[in-house]
């Protein structure tokens, strides 16, 4: 496959949708971003990168470090058979990604793992395990794109703060059902910084690579079970894009996790992991371009899960 030359007619499609929808607005720090930039970037499993546009410049994270933070709890939890489960279920919400209302009826157990209820719940098991929650999901992050240089960025962290009250009221009604470990304002805190991590496409797709090696790093060594990577996947595809989950999984056909930074990472087990990023984003808080681009790159090369 000429990786090169498929991103460049991806990203040529894709050009027409950038700036359609809105960049994100709920704190100013994500609003400043230039709603022209579009990258997209492939690692295969051979550990080979490509890239075209703006592949190479951070932006912020946001809910894609939900699907590593779950990543590291499970690598953290040996084998897999850490309570996790039983504090987040694995189905798909069809609600917004901050929604408080399936909590009441369901115990204060969040659907899945990839919106918010259900991150703040994998923090607060990541916060038990390593004492620091958001810090070990930096090292991770780093260790796993061999990008060292990555960091937070304290301007979104502090604005999500001063944003939280939705998070915070998430995360408190969970606390009157017993079902977070530390105290509220911890667990807020830790996913905030780990929203804020800058990253770039070249970063994303490099680091989320042992989802397409079945759980191995680059280097051979093993993260996850391949149940595990499995599992991980099989949660994106179902639940990663918000309550589009089911329209992007017609459209695209891959495991795929999305934030309001405008990236999405997305993974052909066996093949490579694909990040796309430009930041005007849907209705439902998806990049628009980044959705285009991932439709046309499984038409373009016939490669989904299906
Ligand atoms: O929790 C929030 O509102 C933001 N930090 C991140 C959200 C995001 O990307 C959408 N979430 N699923």
């Amino acid at each position: 496959m000429d990786y090169q030359a498929v991103l460049e007619e991806v990203a040529a499609h894709a050009r027409p949708y950038v700036r359609q929808g809105r960049v994100a607005d709920y704190i100013p720090a994500l609003e400043r971003v230039s709603a022209d930039r579009f990258g997209i970037a492939v690692a295969d499993i051979n550990g080979d990168v490509y890239g075209v546009g703006d592949w190479e410049t951070p932006f912020s994270v946001q809910s894609i470090s939900k699907t590593f933070s779950l990543a590291l709890v499970m690598a953290q939890s040996h084998g897999g058979h850490d309570s996790i489960w039983q504090r987040v279920g694995r189905e798909p919400s069809g609600t917004p990604f901050n929604s408080l209302v399936q909590l009441e009826a369901e115990n204060g157990i969040p659907r899945n793992p990839f919106i918010n209820a259900g991150a703040l719940v994998v923090t607060d098991r990541l916060q038990t395990l390593t004492g620091d929650a958001s810090t070990s999901m930096l090292h991770f992050l780093r260790e796993e794109s061999g990008n060292e240089d990555l960091a937070f960025d304290q301007a979104v962290a502090d604005s999500e703060a001063e944003h939280g009250d939705r998070n915070a009221a998430l995360a408190h009604f969970m606390a009157s059902f017993g079902n977070l470990e530390n105290p509220v304002p911890s667990v807020i805190e830790h996913y905030f910084w780990q929203c804020s991590i800058e990253m770039s496409c070249r970063d994303l797709a490099v680091a989320g690579g042992f989802l397409a090696r079945h759980g191995l790093r680059a280097d051979g060594s093993r993260l996850l079970e391949a149940r595990e990577a499995k599992r991980i996947n099989a949660v994106m595809l179902t639940c990663g894009t918000y309550d589009a989950a089911g329209e992007f999984a017609y459209r695209v056909g891959l495991p795929a996790k999305s934030g309001v930074g405008g990236g999405i990472i997305a993974v052909i087990p066996g093949r490579c992991t694909l990040c796309v990023w430009s930041p005007a984003l849907d209705a439902r808080g998806n990049s628009v371009a980044g959705a285009a681009a991932l439709d046309h790159f499984t038409t373009l090369t016939g490669w989904s899960v299906f």
